[in-house]
């Protein structure tokens, strides 16, 4: 199948060289052009309109809001011409109003769209191990599902558009919380003579730790130490907007998230001290030294 990939950012850059290696023909295109060409056996798109025109099914990955207003809505953008018969699939982390104004403005010009926001980084994107939350039409999610199960080892189709954003807000509010709850059960135990290692090794070995702290446990133990936790998959800034977007979409279905709330403000303390494009667990090494800073 011919498949566009627009924004090569770090999840971008996995799922297209994941789906060049399940035998797909991929262009890509990023704003940014070195990383677009850093992807190994891809197609070089000069615009998100060559793009388009390149390909058949056309996945985003794109920071937010505005990037995917610049990506599709552009002078050259993905939509600047007619996409009959095209398929996009958006999978950025977004308010769900965004993906529903994304929606009607691919179908305004012939298009179809499927929202598939993911659960899972880098690792699993590259491996085709995301769980896809996905929403859309019916027609159109058994269009994307083929493409969707190659990068995906889990299907939800959640509802119309909008309701797979709804559904990454439910994956991911817990998971940024864990960063901030590890940080201060940290913070409790730096006097015990355990090392950082051992320490990790066995919160992570345990019912209270999320699933991604095996995979972190050794860089979080490295920042313990002073050190660098490694590749950063995730970092805080995403992080922050995530949260922001979680608070905000809360507040139009007059819920009140005060944990996640108070998370935030611990993140946007983080980055000050630190930095936005810091691993994100660097939310729970920071916090748990904090009191000695
Ligand atoms: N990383 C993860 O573990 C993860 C997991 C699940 C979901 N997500 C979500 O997936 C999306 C991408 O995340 P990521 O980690 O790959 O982010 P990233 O590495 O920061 O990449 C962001 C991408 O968006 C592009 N972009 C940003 N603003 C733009 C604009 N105004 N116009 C055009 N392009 C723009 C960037 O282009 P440049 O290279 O030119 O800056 C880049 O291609 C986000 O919505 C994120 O929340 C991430």
């Amino acid at each position: 199948m011919r498949i566009g990939v627009a924004g090569i950012g770090k999840m971008g850059a996995a799922i297209a060289a994941r789906l060049i290696e399940v035998g797909h023909q991929v262009a890509v295109w990023n704003r940014t052009p070195g990383k677009a060409k850093a992807v190994a056996g891809a197609r070089l798109a000069a615009s998100p309109f060559e793009l388009t025109q390149r390909a058949d099914v056309i996945i985003s990955s794109l920071t937010d809001a505005a990037a995917l207003d610049a990506v599709y809505k552009g002078p050259e953008g993905l939509l600047s011409s007619s996409v009959a018969g095209k398929l996009f699939i958006d999978m950025s982390t977004v308010l769900p109003a965004t993906e529903v104004a994304l929606a009607e403005a691919v179908r305004a010009k012939g298009g179809a769209f499927v929202e598939c926001p993911v659960g899972g980084s880098t690792g699993p994107a590259r491996q085709g191990k995301l769980i896809g939350l996905v929403g859309g039409d019916a027609n159109d999610v058994a269009r994307a599902k083929p493409v969707i199960e190659q990068l995906c080892r889990r299907f939800e189709h959640a509802g119309p558009v909008g309701s797979g954003a709804v559904l990454k807000f439910a994956v991911n509010l817990p998971l940024m919380v864990y960063w901030q709850a590890l940080g201060e059960a940290l913070a409790l135990t730096r006097r015990l003579p355990v090392a950082p290692e051992r320490l990790m090794d066995l919160l992570s070995d345990t019912s209270g730790a999320a699933t991604i702290a095996k995979v972190r446990a050794p860089g979080v133990a490295a920042m313990l130490k002073g050190g660098d936790p490694g590749p950063v998959t995730f970092n805080v800034d995403g992080g922050i907007k995530d949260m922001k977007a979680m608070v905000a979409e809360a507040k139009s279905r007059g819920v009140t998230l005060p944990v996640l709330e108070q998370t935030l403000a611990c993140y946007e303390e983080t980055k000050r001290h630190r930095s936005g494009a810091a691993e994100i667990s660097t939310v729970s090494a920071y916090w748990a030294d904090r009191g000695k800073q």
